[in-house]
């Protein structure tokens, strides 16, 4: 069990100051710096060592190259109501998610289905406060224990949520009173996911799932994923499952799945497309999952399409679809027929469909109904856009078949040629978050272990990669820092974000293996609070600033994602940062600004989020 941080971070930075004496303390730092500067170590290593007060080395220089942050710096700490920490929010909102209010988007005029669509436009000038834990909130269980077990009073769910659900997917029971335990496989009664697994891999012609890989099978995109079982199960098989259903007001899948420590996002099949590029996933797999997907002319069914890989698989497993006469599952075969896939097995309730290799077989006429789409630039950055009904991605340089992959997964020289991608800038991004994150770890570690040297007899202190599992990476460029984490071997997986307007990186970041997905950071991510433990961010905040959007928005938005407890980590130019700093403290995070002594005007910003504000 993770032990709790607060406390001990408290007593390394010290009770938070009123704010009336951050203008002193601001001053008096100014008045420290000549004498910091002679003392004060430069290289990163010792910065982690004496990280107990305020690095501001070589300040004076810095503040001559940068005489208009300062004079912003010094009008923001002047400003009264600037500096006004935020309150908190009621407790109807600890577990909110902006964008899916049902009522005003009914208010606003959605119907049929799309009041449950995500309308962010409709979530602007939302009050500004800071999303409150639930009161008897409990750090999660460390991973993997906390896969199986997690705490009740985390999430939301009603009693009837346990065990009414008979999907396979789905089963959870309650332990004790406080805790929820999701029965693994090891149990004899409960190895219906590890049969399903087996099942599903016998029918696209493996001789078990442990070939999955090997198929060239490595993302799943997991349409209502249940509780997320059956990706566990993925996972453990070295697949990175994303688990993906609509937002739900209790017992969310993606909201339970994330408290797991398994890799979840909201979105559904309503009126848009989903946040991926085209080509993006080895296999789209639904069981249960209630999308009609005989409705509105196949348009879901168009939508698959656009994001599956050739020769990736489609698996549908229901009760509903094998009845005796007239199937669900015959309409949605002679649909699949229009759009080239081939239903290549079927047992019992489970239907397995293959997208074809062949990107002539769309235009070869024999199909000719379903129309490709004018290829563009709009595929690729297609964000949330109407579903459509063409079929695209048959023109991209990066329709290979899944099959034609090398099962190691290792991107070569002809991937990036494939996805226009230099080389060095590629290994440059891994090479210099390889660096990043051995710093960000040194720079973590004694943050939380300095204050309690290791007496005779206590247990070894876990190493910080226990409390962190679930990361987000903001700015994603080319998944670097994911790249990184693996190479490390730190039981993580990441969220790899790719903001829109920039380079679109996901096909290449999806590509590796990762998951990843599209965001403009100007709105809410789609995900409950308190569902990252970590959440970086390179070079995002000016940029972002940059746009017009507001910073102050974005990081309240990483404190609604963050876990109690859970760090930020920002890298930007030095004016940037002070400025984040600034909203960090209103924030009442612990939060320290780093310089990384390389000679650049790069700094970093450290922050922890409280367990509990006063
Ligand atoms: C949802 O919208 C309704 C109607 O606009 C509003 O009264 C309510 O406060 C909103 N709920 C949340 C959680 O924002
Ligand atoms: C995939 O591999 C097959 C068999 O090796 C080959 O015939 C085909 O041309 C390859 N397709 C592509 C797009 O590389
Ligand atoms: C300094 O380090 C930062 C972060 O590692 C890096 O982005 C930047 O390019 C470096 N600057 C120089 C001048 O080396």
């Amino acid at each position: 069990m993770r032990r709790p941080l607060f406390h001990k971070l408290s007593l390394i930075f010290g009770p938070r100051p009123p704010w009336s004496w951050l203008l002193l303390c601001f001053v008096s730092v100014l008045g420290l710096i000549v004498l910091l500067r002679s003392s004060s170590s430069t290289s990163f290593d010792s910065v982690t060592l004496s990280i107990k007060s305020d690095i501001y080395t070589n300040y004076r220089r810095l503040k001559e190259q940068t005489t208009n942050d300062y004079l912003e710096l010094t009008s923001l700490s002047s400003g009264d109501s600037n500096l006004k920490e935020f309150s908190l929010c009621g407790r109807e909102k600890e577990h909110y998610v902006p964008c899916y209010n049902v009522s005003a988007n009914l208010l606003a005029g959605f119907k049929d289905g799309e009041e449950f669509d995500r309308h962010c436009e409709l979530a602007r000038d939302q009050e500004e406060c800071l999303v409150r834990p639930p009161r008897d909130y409990k750090t999660p269980l460390s991973w993997p224990v906390g896969r199986d077990v997690i705490w009740n009073a985390n999430v939301k769910i009603s009693k009837d949520q346990f065990l009414s659900s008979g999907s396979m997917t789905k089963r959870l029971m309650l332990l004790e009173e406080n805790q929820i335990s999701f029965h693994s496989d090891d149990g004899l009664l409960f190895d219906g996911v590890k049969l399903y697994s087996h099942q599903v891999a016998e029918l696209i012609g493996l001789g078990s799932d442990a070939e999955f890989l090997q198929a060239g099978v490595r993302t799943v995109l997991d349409i209502g994923c249940g509780f997320g079982s059956f990706g566990a199960h993925l996972l453990s098989l070295k697949l990175m499952p994303i688990c993906m259903a609509g937002y739900e007001l209790t017992g969310s899948q993606v909201q339970l799945s994330l408290e797991r420590g398994l890799p979840a996002i909201i979105g559904n099949f309503i009126s848009r497309k989903l946040p991926f590029p085209s080509l993006s996933y080895d296999m789209v797999h639904c069981a249960q999952c209630g999308i009609l997907w005989d409705q509105k002319d196949g348009i879901f069914l168009i939508e698959v399409d656009r994001i599956l890989k050739p020769g990736g698989y489609f698996v549908l497993h229901g009760s509903s679809l094998s009845t005796k006469q007239g199937s669900m599952a015959s309409p949605i075969e002679a649909f699949t027929q229009k759009i080239c896939w081939t239903l290549i097995a079927q047992q019992e309730e489970t239907f397995v469909w293959q997208k074809t290799t062949d990107a002539q077989c769309y235009s070869s006429g024999k199909q000719g109904v379903i129309p490709l789409c004018k290829e563009g630039r709009e595929d690729i950055q297609s964000y949330y856009q109407p579903l459509g009904s063409c079929i695209g991605g048959t023109a991209s340089k990066r329709w290979v078949p899944i099959q034609n992959r090398s099962s190691s997964f290792q991107i070569t020289p002809a991937d990036l040629e494939i996805h226009e991608i230099q080389q060095d800038e590629f290994y440059d991004d891994f090479e210099s978050s390889r660096i990043a994150l051995r710093n960000y770890w040194s720079l973590l570690t004694p943050l939380i272990f300095s204050d309690h040297p290791k007496r005779p007899g206590d247990e070894d202190p876990l190493p910080p990669y226990n409390m962190i599992r679930n990361v987000m990476d903001m700015n994603a460029h080319y998944g670097g820092l994911n790249a990184a984490f693996l190479e490390a071997g730190k039981s993580v997986w990441v969220m790899n974000v790719v903001p829109l307007g920039t380079r679109n990186t996901l096909p290449l970041i999806l590509h590796q293996g990762f998951a990843g997905v599209l965001h403009n950071w100007c709105e809410p991510f789609p995900t409950y609070p308190r569902t990252y433990d970590m959440v970086h961010a390179n070079g995002l905040l000016s940029s972002h600033t940059s746009k017009g959007c507001s910073m102050k928005n974005l990081l309240l938005e990483m404190d609604r994602i963050l876990r109690p407890e859970g760090w930020v980590v920002l890298s930007d130019t030095m004016g940037t940062i002070e400025k984040a700093r600034m909203i960090a403290t209103q924030i009442r995070w612990e939060a320290r600004v780093i310089d990384l002594e390389n000679g650049s005007d790069q700094r970093l910003l450290v922050c922890q989020k409280p367990f509990v504000r006063k």
